[in-house]
Formats: C-alpha cells, structure tokens, sequence
C-alpha cells in the first residue's frame, strides 16, 4: 500500500464581498431585445468576484456590441466560431472546458431548438457541445413563441437533461407590446439562480469524505490475479466531484492517479479494507464505488503455477470481508454511507436489498447488462435509492455528471441528518 501526499486544501472566502471569486462564467447572449440586458448581467457577475467571458452569436450582436461587453467584463468578448486566433488552441474551446457555468441570457427560441437537438452552427452553441459545465439558461421571447409547441418541446428537452437548468420568464409586456409569460426573469433573479449553483458547489466544505475506486486484484501466484473490469472511473469522479464541492477527500484506489487530495493506492480487498478501516473513523461520509472482490484465492502460491500434465486446475477461493458491510454495522448516526451495486439482473430489487441487508443510507445500482455503458465507458445510467424509499433514474450521462448528482444527494443528506441530530 503506498501513500500519496496531497496538497492541503485553501479556505473558502464565500463569507467575503467576492462570492463568485474564483468563479469563471461563460455568458452566452443570444439574439433577442433582451440581450441588452446582458451589459447588466455581466456587470454584476464580475462585481461578485466571477472572471466573465461574453460569447454573442452572430444574431446577438445585431442587438449589442462586442465592445460593450469586452470593457463590462474586462475579457474579449467571442464571437466567430472561425475568427483567426493568436494561438494554435483557441483560447475559447480552453474556456469550454475550463468554465464553472455557462449561462446563456437571454436564451430565445432558437438557440433553445439548437441546444435541445445539439446543432451548433455557432460558436456559442459549439462551446456548449464542447464543454461539460452546468449550463442555465434564461428563455426570454414572444409569449406566442414562448407557448409554441416546438418551444415547449425543446423546453422540457432540455429540463429532463441533468446538465441544464431554467431561469423561469416572467409575466409581463415584451418588447412587441404583447403581454404575456415569456419577460426574462429579472437580472437579480438570474444572478441569485447563478450563485445559488455555483455555491452549492461549496456544501461539502465542512466533510471528510472518503470515496473507494477500482476493481480489486486478487493475487493467485506472483504473476497472476482474479480481477474484475473496474475502470475506477466512476470512484475518481466521485472523489474530484467532492473535492470541487470543498469536500476534504481521501480517495483508496486500485488506480494510481495524480491528484490534488490524497490517493491511497492499494490492490486486494484485504488491503482495502484495512485503509478503509483506518479511515473511517474520522470520515462523515463513505462512498464504496470500488468494485471489491467478493473472493479470493485461499492460497496464494509463492512460485507461478506450473502447467500441468492435468485438463484441469483447482483453485481454492475463500470469502472476501465485505467491507461497506461491517462498516454500515457501526456506522455512527452522523455518518453517511453511500454504496454501489452492479447488476446483471433484476437492478432494483438487488439493489434495495443491499441498501437494506448493508444498512446503507443510499445505494446506486448500475445494470451492467446495457451495452456501452458501466464498466470503463465515460458514461453510465444508474438508479438511485435511499433509505428514505426515494428512487431516482438518471439516464445515459457521463460518470462525473452522475457523481455531481450523488454529491448534490449527499449534501441534501447531511442537512436531513444535522437536523435530526439536533433535535
Ligand atoms: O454485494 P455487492 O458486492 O454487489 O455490493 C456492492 C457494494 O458493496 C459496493 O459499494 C462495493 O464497493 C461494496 N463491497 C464491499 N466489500 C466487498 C464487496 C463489495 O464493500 N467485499
């Protein structure tokens, strides 16, 4: 077993006058008289501490100027997907995937059609597909538009799609004089919506949260080993997932990765469990998405294993502790213990009986018979249930998109259990 230092983790200043410091935004403005009101958007994200990048589609800027938002935001404003670039990279796909959210206000019918069916003919709609980042939009056009049934399609399109959130239009009098619902909401309002999803980032700031990941090996003679096809993928993006909410992490792992928290590596079972143990004292939460090995070669042989005149080989194995198991027996009531259950058949009733038999307060179960997700895929689908009978699906998405909602899960949790306890 060998111990990787990681850095220690700098304070949160969210109590000071700069929430969104460190925040990097991308605003996308899209073509509609709204978009004057982007200026005012920018202004105050920049004055809360975010670093703003403007990015207008062509449309866009028939109602405002590059100009104006460069100066707002002290950052050039993007607006040609194949304007000429000072460095190989473009600096804008750099942003895609570097930002904290992409807010698009206003949002109109159109870039809605584009974003729910993933057209991008555009830069901005192009830096959507090219980044991973929560991405919130503030729909904002003609009530008629607004009610249309392509627009209320491509609306719940996008509500039913994990990554997007919508700032609600309000009711009033648009700029054709119609009155109805389709207003954008009040920059304030945009703003709280923006910061109430950055800061939920931080709701983990004050936990010990201790994640497992990969497949064990469990060695049969020097060169061989029962293995299983555990990426760790999902385990690591759980850990970086807690980590970028303020978590302090510790990560046991069967994969070696470089990170900024400490990475336990380890290899058997036997090994995991006993980092694990070490750990959990002082940990409020254990998420167990290693896929441990349920057994092991009673006896590991010293020298590698000879052929043999005989067909036929025996190897002994003997049963694996389960550790989410002894460890949801003494769990304290402050403790959260989140495990994961992959399963060929019959998901959701394995998987409730293992959030119950293991006295776990959530579990995530994965069918590991749908082809192209799961095991080493980028992507997964999972349920989730908890001890207080909820269930949720998540459908398709990738890994680290369903850890930032395991993560959201757990915060929840431990606001029910902080609570309870002091009641
Ligand atoms: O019962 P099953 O092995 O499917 O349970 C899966 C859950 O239990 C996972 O969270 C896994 O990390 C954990 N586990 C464990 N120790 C074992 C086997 C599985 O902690 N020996």
């Amino acid at each position: 077993m060998k111990m990787k230092k990681g850095s220690k983790k700098r304070g949160s200043n969210f109590e000071s006058f700069n929430p969104l410091e460190n925040k990097t935004i991308l605003l996308g403005v899209s073509g509609g008289i709204a978009a004057y009101k982007a200026c005012d958007i920018a202004s105050l994200l920049r004055r809360s501490g975010a670093s703003v990048h403007a990015v207008l589609t062509p449309n866009a800027r028939e109602f405002i100027t590059p100009l104006s938002l460069t100066t707002i935001t002290r950052n050039q404003t993007h607006c040609e997907q194949y304007g000429p670039t000072a460095d190989w990279r473009p600096e804008h796909i750099d942003l895609a995937k570097k930002c904290d959210l992409i807010l698009i206000a206003p949002a109109t019918a159109d870039i809605i059609a584009k974003l729910a069916t993933g057209i991008c003919d555009d830069l901005l709609t192009t830096m959507v597909l090219a980044s991973q980042a929560k991405v919130m939009i503030a729909p904002a056009m003609n009530p008629v538009m607004l009610q249309h049934p392509a627009t209320q399609h491509n609306l719940s399109i996008l509500e039913n799609r994990y990554r997007y959130d919508i700032v609600a239009p309000e009711y009033g009098e648009v700029a054709c004089g119609d009155v109805g619902l389709g207003k954008m909401a009040a920059v304030e309002s945009i703003i709280a919506a923006v910061a109430a999803r950055l800061l939920a980032h931080q709701t983990l700031s004050t936990k010990r949260v201790l994640v497992t990941a990969g497949g064990t090996r469990e060695p049969i003679d020097p060169v061989r080993f029962i293995g299983n096809r555990s990426s760790g993928k999902m385990g690591i993006a759980m850990a970086d997932s807690a980590y970028s909410r303020g978590a302090d992490v510790t990560l046991i792992s069967t994969v070696d990765v470089e990170r900024a928290y400490p990475v336990i590596v380890v290899e058997t079972a036997q090994e995991m469990q006993e980092a694990v143990e070490a750990e959990f004292d002082s940990c409020d939460a254990l998420v167990m998405t290693a896929a441990v090995a349920d057994f092991r070669p009673l006896a590991v042989s010293a020298q590698k294993i000879k052929k043999t005149e005989s067909e036929d080989i025996v190897l002994e194995l003997t049963k694996n502790p389960d550790i989410i198991d002894l460890l949801g027996r003494v769990k304290r009531k402050d403790q959260v213990i989140i495990g994961f259950a992959a399963e060929s058949e019959a998901l959701l009733s394995n998987a409730a009986s293992k959030l119950k038999r293991k006295n776990l307060d959530m579990i995530v179960g994965n069918d590991i018979s749908v082809p192209d997700i799961g095991f080493g895929s980028d992507d997964n689908a999972v349920v989730i249930l908890s001890a207080e009978g909820t269930r949720e699906s998540l459908p398709r998405m990738p890994k680290r998109a369903i850890a930032d909602h395991i993560c959201d899960l757990l915060s929840e949790r431990f606001q029910v259990l902080e609570k309870e306890l002091a009641h």
